[in-house]
């Protein structure tokens, strides 16, 4: 928990997301809020009620004094758009209405609302100018409900402001509600409302229906809503001279789906003349539009018995539905089954009493709603999915990249191109053009989801990765164009088969490799170390079955000049020349007085001979698991071996009870010291990390190669690679070294020595010994100073530092791995940023490890010779794998 904790805290303050703020702070409202007023909260369940132009630092949300909603801020829901507030000096309105959002920039503006697919919305805009810029000029505008038009919102001359509302279903998750500018004005919004409905009860054959009237008939002006409608619906009122009102204060059944409000069925209107039909008209906006009428009866008056009250409807001059008898306080709703037009646009609501009816005709409420055409489908679902996640993935927050993607075809987003022939058919994205545009990290994994994609241009970015296979499996393909990026790698071959087929793939660099990745550098330092340590992530992956083995290609290696050989009977003379009594071991360290620190087999001294030659001294503990025989190895071999990246032994002492080796001074300690930073907390330097590497391997180099018979170090880790002046890197601790048949193995013992993590698992299983375990040792040290993780760590995913990197190199998470000290550093030298991109060639190094491994298998071809001359000699990475 508390990781996550830490991670979303780093994304916060990392990230420069103001969304991402608010959204917090929303939360924590949110959370206050819904402890104070849950009752609230719970009946308006699915209710979007935003306050437009909100900054959301003011008290967002809030409880709208007058209806007891809960609004919060939009900031959440659209990208774009400025905060605006209506003239003060104007006449108090409700309070969502004072502050508004406009948009002076873009042609199309869009909300992005969250919502349940497949539910009956009704959604409410309203826009109040209330000269908010001073200007006293009127918006007039379009507003759009995904790709459709929905209305047009002209406020001339409407000084308490536009409401509109519709009925609509959303076909996904998300809404888009969006704000078109049509001439001059600026468009601008309100308040944003939406409000879950029943699903059957508001039904239209196709397209969807927009409020066209609503009120019920009462002599009262009091317009309602919710808390009395808990569904929002506004209720106005009517009424006519030539009614009656009759009312009751009893409380209707109004269970029958519509849900319509208690005050709305206490009041009905009776002809004032009884004999006369009761008659409506109302006189559409758009004479061709389309009507749907629902009315809703509720007998108000309890009739004696006999007494009953019994009408024809006709709408239109057309009877409507059968002849009606209201229930005593019971909701009845009629309601249109098929929309009709009214001639000249004036519609005729009237209700005749039959000849039986003792009473007249009565009418509690009516609502009214013309039919919205939506014939444009929006663009492929998938497709808007594909290209939003690519819009988020690069942070575009282009002013055009809001609402449908594709349609309509004249706010097309930039830089796409959709085939939409047929408006039945959702739009599908052909064309993405992202040229130029900045683009930073990967080729968007996204981008495979555009199915029927043919062009692709993402050139002149600054993108980097490699170049995915996925591009391939994408059928309808034609051009992609990646030039003038960071990309690295081979081109997948999958691709450049496509490229036969006609794809027209432009890439920059030679050979169709990226950035000089396939080139052969004459001294890549990082390819070398990325090569070996290659060859040991496949050792402990890739092992081959077999156990016969085979010597490294001797024949192939020159010694360097340094290097010298001994043979026995000189060392025998070397052995009573360097031994030292223990009371001189004693004057050389000044009685112990300074311990460097503790090895695995003793304490270690510094001393000095003579006062001129500093020395180490290694006094074997008694308790030493070292014993004599180890002891002999080591003093044995060191006086054979002289080289310059071996730590040279000065003498030794051999005494009764004491053992003593007397090595030459390192003034920098170890290795594993270094890297851990416990030094003097400064970083090695990725160049000084490299010679320790070159410097190390050359030194085991010698043991291998150049010592006869050769020698197995067998304990090869960070912590016996000593630095001395300089950096310079010399092997040391030789007590476990054994020698080994050339060309064949050595078979010490089933005991097997050496430190955990650092052995070869092969080495392990078998008992056996070769020089190849000591490159295993070595590529594990070569992990650690590219990484700088401990060997083995049981908190990590993967425990072992090769298991760790491999794994970490499969997911592509090549920075991941990189010692983070020395990441630092290359962000502030320029000369490491420089070279930076040569730490993401490991994974590609690996890649062509292996078809070199898999292409060249046996034949011993030195493939890395080019690159590092030094290196290469020990460390043939063709030959190693093959030769387990
Ligand atoms: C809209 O919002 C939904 C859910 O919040 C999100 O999944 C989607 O990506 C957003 N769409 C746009 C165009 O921002
Ligand atoms: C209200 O009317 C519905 C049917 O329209 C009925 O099922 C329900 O029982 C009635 N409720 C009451 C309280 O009478
Ligand atoms: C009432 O309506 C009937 C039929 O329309 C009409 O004949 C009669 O004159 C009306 N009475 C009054 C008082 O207006
Ligand atoms: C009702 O209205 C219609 C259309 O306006 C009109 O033709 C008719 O005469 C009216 N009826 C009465 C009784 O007012
Ligand atoms: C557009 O899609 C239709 C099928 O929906 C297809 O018949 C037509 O060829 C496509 N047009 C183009 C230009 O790709
Ligand atoms: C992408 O757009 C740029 C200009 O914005 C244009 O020059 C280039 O040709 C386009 N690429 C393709 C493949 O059409
Ligand atoms: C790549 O990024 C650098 C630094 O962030 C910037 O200066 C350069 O303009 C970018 N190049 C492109 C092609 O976007
Ligand atoms: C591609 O679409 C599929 C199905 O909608 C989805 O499961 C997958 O995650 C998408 N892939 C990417 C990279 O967005
Ligand atoms: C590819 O992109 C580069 C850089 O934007 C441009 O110079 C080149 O003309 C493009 N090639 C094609 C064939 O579109
Ligand atoms: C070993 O060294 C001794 C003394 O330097 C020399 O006489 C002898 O020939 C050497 N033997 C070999 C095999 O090199």
């Amino acid at each position: 928990m508390i990781e996550l904790l830490f991670f979303f805290t780093s994304l916060i303050l990392l990230g420069e997301h103001e969304h991402m703020e608010s959204g917090i702070l929303l939360v924590a409202l949110i959370a206050t809020f819904a402890a104070i007023h849950l009752s609230q909260a719970e009946d308006q369940e699915g209710f979007i009620s935003l306050d437009c132009g909100l900054a959301p630092s003011e008290a967002s949300p809030y409880i709208e004094p007058d209806t007891g909603l809960w609004f919060s801020s939009d900031s959440e829901f659209i990208q774009s758009g400025k905060i605006g507030k209506i003239d003060p000096s104007l006449p108090k309105t409700i309070k969502s209405y004072v502050t508004l959002r406009y948009f002076p920039d873009g042609i199309r503006n869009c909300y992005n609302l969250s919502v349940k697919q497949g539910t009956n919305y009704l959604m409410r805009f309203t826009a109040l100018y209330g000269n908010y810029d001073g200007l006293n000029i009127t918006p007039k505008f379009d507003l759009y409900v995904g790709p459709n038009f929905w209305v047009t919102i002209d406020l001339e001359n409407k000084i308490s402001g536009q409401s509109e509302e519709i009925i609509y279903i959303p076909r996904s998750n998300s809404l888009d509600l969006c704000l078109v500018k049509t001439g001059a004005t600026t468009p601008m919004v309100s308040s944003v409302e939406l409000r879950p409905l029943a699903n059957d009860i508001y039904i239209t054959e196709s397209g969807s229906l927009k409020s066209f009237k609503r009120y019920y008939l009462t002599s009262s002006d009091t317009i309602l809503s919710y808390p009395n409608d808990v569904k929002d619906r506004i209720w106005e009122t009517k009424f006519d001279p030539e009614w009656m009102q009759i009312s009751t204060t009893l409380e209707a059944n109004n269970s029958n789906g519509f849900l319509v409000p208690q005050n709305v069925l206490k009041t009905a209107a009776i002809p004032a003349n009884d004999t006369a039909p009761f008659n409506i008209t109302e006189e559409l906006d758009f004479p061709d539009d389309q009507i749907y009428l629902y009315l809703h009866f509720s007998e108000v008056q309890a009739l004696p018995i006999g007494d009953f009250r019994e009408f024809d409807i006709f709408w239109n001059g057309q009877q409507f539905d059968k002849t009606i008898r209201p229930e005593y306080l019971k909701t009845t709703t009629i309601k249109s089954t098929t929309p009709v037009t009214c001639k000249g646009g004036l519609c005729n609501l009237e209700l005749i009493r039959t000849t039986n009816s003792i009473l007249p005709p009565l009418l509690n409420a009516i609502e009214l709603y013309t039919v919205v055409k939506f014939p444009q489908v929006e663009t492929n679902e998938n497709d808007v999915v594909a290209i939003l996640k690519i819009k988020a993935q690069y942070g575009l927050n282009r002013i055009t990249w809001q609402g449908d993607p594709c349609v309509p075809q004249n706010f097309l987003w930039d830089g796409l191109n959709c085939n939409n022939t047929d408006t039945s058919t959702p739009p599908i994205i052909t064309y993405l053009n992202l040229t130029s545009n900045g683009l930073e990290g990967n080729i968007a994994a996204a981008i495979q989801n555009l199915t029927h994609l043919e062009k692709l241009d993402l050139s002149n970015n600054n993108l980097t990765g490699e170049v995915p296979e996925f591009l391939a499996n994408m059928k309808s393909l034609m051009l992609i164009n990646l030039s003038k990026n960071n990309l690295i790698g081979l081109i997948p071959q999958a691709l450049l088969d496509r490229e036969k087929e006609g794809l027209q793939l432009i890439v920059d660099g030679e050979h169709r490799c990226l950035s000089g990745s396939c080139v052969t550098e004459k001294k890549i330092p990082v390819k070398t170390v990325a090569f070996v340590s290659s060859a040991t992530v496949m050792f402990a992956f890739k092992r081959k079955k077999s156990s016969s083995s085979k010597a490294l290609p001797l024949s192939s290696i020159k010694l360097g000049e340094d290097v010298t050989s001994t043979n026995i009977s000189e060392i025998s003379i070397e052995m009573k020349r360097r031994k030292f009594t223990y009371s001189e071991v004693m004057k050389i360290t000044k009685n112990l007085a300074r311990p460097l620190g503790e090895g695995g087999f003793g304490v270690v001294y510094h001393g000095d001979i003579n006062g001129s030659q500093q020395v180490a001294v290694k006094l074997l503990s008694q308790s030493s698991t070292q014993g004599y025989k180890e002891f002999k190895a080591e003093v044995e071999l060191l006086l054979r071996v002289h080289h310059i990246n071996l730590v040279s032994l000065v003498g030794y002492c051999d005494e009764r009870g004491h053992l003593a080796l007397i090595y030459e001074y390192m003034s920098n300690g170890d290795l594993k010291h270094h890297l851990s930073g416990k030094h003097d907390s400064s970083v090695l330097k990725w160049s000084t990390r490299l010679q320790i590497a070159i410097d190390a391997a050359l030194g085991l180099e010698y043991l291998h190669i150049g010592c006869r018979p050769p020698m197995v170090h067998r304990d090869v880790k960070s912590t016996n690679i000593l630095l001395g002046e300089g950096f310079t890197a010399k092997l040391a601790d030789f007590g476990l070294s054994r020698s080994f048949q050339l060309g064949g193995e050595y078979h010490v013992s089933t005991v097997v020595a050496g430190t955990p993590g650092y052995l070869d698992p092969e080495c392990y299983r078998t008992g056996r010994l070769a020089e190849l375990s000591d490159v295993y040792s070595f590529g594990v040290v070569l992990l650690e100073i590219i990484t700088n993780q401990d060997v083995v760590d049981q908190t990590r995913e993967k425990s072992h530092i090769a298991e760790w990197t491999a794994f970490m190199l499969n997911r592509g998470d090549i920075a991941g791995i990189m010692d983070p000290n020395l990441h630092g550093d290359y962000n502030s030298h320029s000369a490491w940023r420089k070279k930076r991109p040569n730490m993401f060639q490991v994974v590609i190094e690996l890649k062509e490890c292996l078809t070199c491994e898999m292409s060249m298998k046996g034949n011993g071809q030195d493939m890395d010779s080019q690159s590092s001359p030094k290196v290469s000699i020990s460390y043939d990475t063709t030959d190693l794998p093959s030769a387990r």
